[in-house]
């Protein structure tokens, strides 16, 4: 089916992204957060980047303005009504996500598609609480959105090959390269990615080197823009803790489990650059290492 008008529900760190990139890409775009000041925190967010755009001369300002108009923020899951496509980028909770879905499975039309960001949680597990698991898939997209190329495209047992294919073209259509995978925790990138940010943490723990030798190591010795450990700040802590927890659940491998600094350090509420504080303190203009860890 044409997808014209899209749904994220949820406006945070990737919710936000994807709305942006969605709306860029010419769609009708209605983003639904659960309170006033998350909606206000991402369409701010949204806003923020597009005058950067500007201001960088990638984007003229009346286009930033026709996509900012594309965007229609709200509170009320009946908004996502006619969206032919909704993309769910909430917690990486699974209880919230069932509830979530629920709910928006009344509301939503029945031809519409619905896809899941999640970055490790199973993808059928959330089509089965739907009554559309044919026309269910994941799209997962990369932090910041707005400029990772990759969107993982997974196909869970139930998904129909159109609907398979609309995703692949969807995110063609938003000029992203559209890798197709399997609903297994982790698809690709999280599969390789989470254990080397981790395998990071240990070395730390071990002494190996300081924080700042580690991501120094890594950028200028395999070309990383990031180093791992600040990745994992810019990953988030929190979303991290909760992809470890699924895949090691899945897998059952020590290499996915939480290493006991990073539980000490999601125990203290420290979850990265979104709170402040993580491996580096955030508080003033320019990132240091954290000194209470
Ligand atoms: N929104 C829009 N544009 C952004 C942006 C954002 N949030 N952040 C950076 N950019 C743009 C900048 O405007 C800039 O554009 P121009 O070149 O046109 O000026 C460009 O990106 C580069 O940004 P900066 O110069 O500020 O900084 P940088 O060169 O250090 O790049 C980065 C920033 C793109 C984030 C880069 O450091 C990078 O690629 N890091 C690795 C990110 C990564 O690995 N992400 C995946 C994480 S895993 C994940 O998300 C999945 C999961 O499930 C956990």
């Amino acid at each position: 089916m044409a997808i014209e008008r899209v749904g994220v529900v949820g406006a945070g760190l990737m919710g936000h992204g994807i709305a942006q990139v969605a709306a860029q890409s010419g769609y009708d775009v209605v983003v639904r957060e659960i309170d006033q000041e998350r909606l206000d925190k991402g369409m701010g967010r949204i806003e923020k980047g597009l005058a950067r755009a500007v201001e960088k001369g990638r984007m003229q300002q009346t286009e930033a303005d026709e996509v900012r108009s594309r965007i229609s923020p709200t509170l009320d899951y009946g908004d996502l009504a006619d969206c032919d496509l909704v993309i769910e980028a909430i917690d990486e909770d699974l209880g919230a996500k069932l509830q979530m879905w629920r709910e928006v499975d009344n509301i939503v039309k029945d031809e519409a598609i619905f896809a899941t960001n999640t970055s490790s949680l199973g993808v059928m597990d959330q089509a089965a609480a739907t009554k559309r698991p044919d026309r269910f898939l994941g799209l997962h997209y990369f932090n910041p959105a707005q400029v990772m190329k990759l969107v993982e495209v997974a196909r869970a047992v139930t998904t129909s090959d159109e609907t398979f294919d609309t995703g692949v073209s969807f995110a063609e259509s938003e000029k992203k390269l559209g890798v197709k995978t399997k609903d297994k925790a982790g698809f690709i990138v999280n599969r390789l990615l989470v254990p080397y940010m981790l395998d990071a943490i240990r070395a730390y723990e071990e002494g190996v080197g300081s924080i700042e030798e580690i991501d120094a190591a890594m950028k200028a010795g395999a070309g990383h823009p990031m180093g791992p450990l600040t990745l994992a700040d810019f990953v988030g802590l929190d979303t991290m803790g909760s992809i470890c927890d699924v895949m090691f659940d899945e897998f059952r491998e020590r290499r996915f489990a939480q290493p006991p600094t990073l539980r000490k350090m999601l125990a203290a509420g420290w979850y990265g650059q979104k709170s402040g504080k993580g491996f580096y303190d955030y508080s003033g203009d320019e990132p240091v290492m954290n000194p209470q860890l």
